[in-house]
């Protein structure tokens, strides 16, 4: 049988099956069209995404035109080529697989164009076709042929490179509008440190603002969070090194965010700012985030108070083999000899940190527990009469006895005593009221919408009006919590149980 019948690559079949090679979204194969920019000394990079009129459906397109110093014909060529790089496995640069502009482009295309000029009068153009490949109409990348451009893509630049995108039919998103906001967003943070540095990244004529997800720098980001200790640094030896780069440096940097100020932000909020479900490790390579996610926490869980501080760990492309990175540059597979390098201090530091973010929790939660409405209620319950007291027990709801209703003379006044505890429950109530021997516990719970949008701003506020409306607010709900505590009979206390439910309900549905 003659080899010809077997090529190692079979072209048509190997063109859509390379499209699922694993990018996991539009703007992680985005980012491998600015890293090449950005080698090629570009210093602006403009994304535009269009629609277009495709057959019969509206289409999305891109284009990325760098600054860069641009390629001649034989490098265009080459660039188009799978495994084709001027920099194969190099460790000076971000690029080295020579995949990264065909794979991620046709993993989001149908259709890549590449127009490069390295002298604003010569433009040369090629392109991939998936279909043109799969049908055998073109079996190596097409000779680069001059064009003219114009319009938005006009040679504005003494060198450079457009990448345009079409029949884009594995994007993550349909509308054009939804592509934009996203792709802002996750550049934004990818490459918060070129666009720090000075590096200009604009989609559609808007400039893409850094985020920095340890809240420390300026950007899109809130700033605030304050760095907690020096930043760590581990040499390590490089596996595979030329003798004069044998030693690589990894650093690990951890901030705190700030608590106090930003506990009150309703759920909302601390989603949006990215300070909720953003716990964990932010990872860079060469400078732009390729992952980010729970790494070197050894057997450390993730916790709620985990969500309040942050780190991040740099390095560089020589240490890929014990990062485990791939080709597509979006993820890391740590060697069990990294972890055992780099996880017993992450791990420690995630410890004390969790622990100074729960103490401070506490603290917060310890100031709003004695309110002005809980020593009004304590003083003035003498007057009405005394609720029918049945021992319950509070620990179905993890709330523990008071501990000071013995000492405190406060309370040993005639009449109950009143507390406030915050807890995210289960049930639909915005609040449940709890009796025993000697006080009235106005359990809150953080999961509904009036907590998160209108008491919690209100108790945490500094403003002197807004105490008042708190302490009003507050003697309203002991006042409904001790009336549902006065009533006596099983049937009566389901009935006001189901009434308080369906009230905060309401409440709910008219809060939106
Ligand atoms: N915008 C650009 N400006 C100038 N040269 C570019 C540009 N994009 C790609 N190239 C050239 O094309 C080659 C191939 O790019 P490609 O992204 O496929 O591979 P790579 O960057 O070498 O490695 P990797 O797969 O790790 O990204 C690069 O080595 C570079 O020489
Ligand atoms: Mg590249």
């Amino acid at each position: 049988m003659s080899t010809k019948d077997y090529p190692v690559v079979a072209l048509d079949r190997f063109i859509e099956a390379t499209r699922d090679s694993g990018y996991k979204t539009t703007a992680s194969a985005v980012a491998e069209l600015i890293d090449n920019s950005f080698e090629a000394g570009a210093t602006s990079v403009t994304v535009s995404i269009g629609e277009a009129n495709g057959p019969g459906k509206r289409e999305v397109t891109f284009a990325v035109k760098d600054n860069g110093c641009g390629m001649k014909p034989s490098v265009l060529r080459l660039a188009l080529q799978f495994g084709g790089s001027t920099r194969f496995n190099s460790r000076d640069h971000v690029g080295r697989y020579g995949m990264g502009l065909p794979n991620s482009s046709l993993s989001q295309a149908r259709r890549l164009d590449v127009y490069s000029w390295t002298k604003p009068d010569s433009v040369w153009w090629s392109y991939l076709d998936v279909d043109e490949i799969a049908s055998g109409r073109i079996a190596s990348v097409p000779k680069p042929r001059r064009r003219r451009l114009t319009g938005i893509f006009a040679v504005d630049s003494p060198s450079g490179t457009i990448v345009r995108w079409s029949r884009c039919d594995r994007l993550n998103h349909k509308k054009a509008k939804t592509i934009k906001a996203k792709l802002s967003a996750e550049l934004g943070r990818i490459f918060r440190r070129q666009i720090l540095n000075g590096k200009s990244i604009t989609i559609n004529g808007e400039p893409v603002k850094s985020f920095d997800p340890l809240f420390l720098q300026k950007g899109e980001n809130l700033v605030g969070a304050s760095q907690y200790g020096p930043p760590i640094s581990y040499q390590i030896q490089v596996p595979t090194a030329r003798p004069d780069q044998k030693v690589s440096t990894v650093y690990v940097t951890f901030s705190e965010l700030p608590v106090d100020k930003w506990h009150a932000f309703s759920n909302e909020e601390k989603r949006r700012y990215g300070i909720s479900k953003g716990a964990g490790v932010s990872i860079l390579r060469s400078d732009r985030e390729i992952d980010c996610g729970w790494f070197f926490m050894g057997t450390k869980r993730k916790e709620n108070y985990d969500d309040w501080w942050r780190c991040e760990v740099r390095f560089d492309a020589r240490l890929d083999e014990l990062f485990g990175v791939t080709h597509t540059k979006q993820g890391i597979h740590p060697t069990e000899e990294l972890i055992g390098i780099l996880a017993p201090d992450i791990e420690k530091i995630a410890h004390e940190l969790n622990a100074s973010v729960r103490r401070k929790f506490t603290e917060i939660k310890g100031h709003e527990t004695s309110s002005e409405a809980q020593s009004q209620a304590d003083s003035r319950d003498y007057l009405l009469e005394p609720p029918p007291t049945n021992g319950q027990s509070f620990s179905h709801y993890g709330v523990s006895h008071s501990t000071k209703s013995l000492v405190d003379p406060k309370v040993t006044l005639p009449g109950f005593a009143y507390r406030i505890e915050h807890k995210v429950l289960k049930e639909l109530s915005f609040y449940v009221p709890l009796l025993s021997e000697r006080e009235i516990v106005l359990l809150l719970n953080e999961d509904h919408p009036f907590y998160e949008r209108v008491y919690a701003p209100i108790a945490h506020s500094a403003s002197l009006d807004v105490k008042s409306t708190r302490e009003f607010l507050e003697l309203l709900l002991f006042a409904a919590a001790r009336a549902e505590c006065a009533v006596t009979t099983k049937t009566e206390r389901a009935c006001a149980g189901s009434l308080r439910e369906s009230w905060s309900n309401v409440l709910a549905a008219f809060l939106g």
